[in-house]
């Protein structure tokens, strides 16, 4: 498929990235079916696109009617044939499980046209496991967007083992045409090339905290400060989710080896359901807003 021949973009999960990658598919000016598995996750997740919108035009990014135009191109669904029974291309950003991902490839091939082509913005997982549980696995290849979509350049075009140079220079032109950099990555490894460098460091911080080498506020005054990086450690974390770096470090531990282990502070704030800045708290506490250092 050319990239003139793509209209419809069709993504599912209205989570972080979801809402965010719809966004952005919405202001390049393609029309967007936003699909969760409850009307409450998609109807949170439009919110969020209506927040996000909202703030990019009182910080005059883009215009009022820019944001408006935007929000008229999405549409928020639940039911899955609706969302992608015309998409040109779909965009799944489900939560980071392979069978969670590998059910609903089943359910979207059963409504999905054939020419519909299959991106995956998978954080770590197999582009070549999830294409071959397809019928169209030359359709399929990777699209790795960054949290937060609107605001990171970076989109990483990652091909599995059958992904077609058609499908990935179409998935790539049209990161282009949504005002991204891609870069291809032609090797499917676990993490691909971003969190298979960034999660360690990010682990590495967790486990200085764990066994009290470092604090919370160290580690993240170090990493803004003297390393140049734009923000924290720890504050990049509860950005991302400590869910979702949790689930790439377990399929990083379990695919690569011992040294990917995920800290314990991890997995416990996981199950209290401490999971970042979209629970209200994380590694910081954002009771008020701004994250405060939990003492
Ligand atoms: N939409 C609209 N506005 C947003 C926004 C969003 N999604 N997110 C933040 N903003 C707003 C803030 O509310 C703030 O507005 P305010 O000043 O009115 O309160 C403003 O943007 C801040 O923007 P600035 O440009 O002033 O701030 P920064 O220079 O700090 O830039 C940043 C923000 C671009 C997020 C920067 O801190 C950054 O690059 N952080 C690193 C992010 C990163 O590395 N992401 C990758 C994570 S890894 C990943 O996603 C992979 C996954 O697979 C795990």
């Amino acid at each position: 498929m050319d990239l003139e021949e793509i209209n419809t973009v069709a993504v599912l999960g209205a989570g972080n990235m979801g809402h965010g990658i719809a966004e952005v598919a919405a202001l390049a000016g393609y029309d967007v079916c936003l699909r969760d598995i409850k009307e409450e996750f998609v109807q949170n997740g439009y919110e969020q696109i209506e927040w996000s919108l909202g703030k990019l035009a009182d910080r005059e990014q883009i215009s009022e009617a820019d944001a408006d135009e935007a929000l008229d191109r999405i549409t928020p669904l639940v039911d899955v044939g609706a969302a992608v029974g015309d998409a040109d291309v779909v965009i799944e950003a489900v939560p980071e499980k392979m069978d969670i991902k590998k059910d609903v490839y089943g359910e979207v091939e059963e409504h999905a046209p054939d020419r519909t082509i299959f991106a995956t913005n998978t954080s770590s997982l197999s582009i070549t496991e999830l294409s071959e549980v397809t019928d169209r696995p030359e359709q399929f290849c990777g699209m790795h967007f960054f949290n937060p979509p609107v605001r990171m350049q970076l989109v990483e075009v990652i091909s599995g083992a059958h992904s077609s140079d058609e499908t990935l220079d179409a998935i790539g032109g049209l990161a282009e045409d949504f005002g991204k950099t891609p870069v291809r990555v032609h090797k499917d490894s676990p993490g691909f090339i971003v969190n298979r460098v960034l999660v360690p460091l990010m682990n590495e911080a967790a486990w200085m905290v764990y066994e009290e080498e470092a604090t919370v506020a160290e580690v993240d005054s170090t990493a803004s400060y003297d390393m140049g990086l734009p923000m924290g450690l720890f504050e990049l974390t509860d950005q991302v989710g400590l869910d979702v770096g949790l689930h790439v470090q377990e399929y990083m531990h379990e695919t690569l080896g011992e040294a990917y282990k995920p800290c314990p502070m991890t997995e416990e704030k996981v199950e209290a359901g401490e999971l970042g800045k979209k629970s209200g708290k994380g590694v910081y506490d954002y009771e008020d807003g701004e994250g405060v250092e939990i003492p």
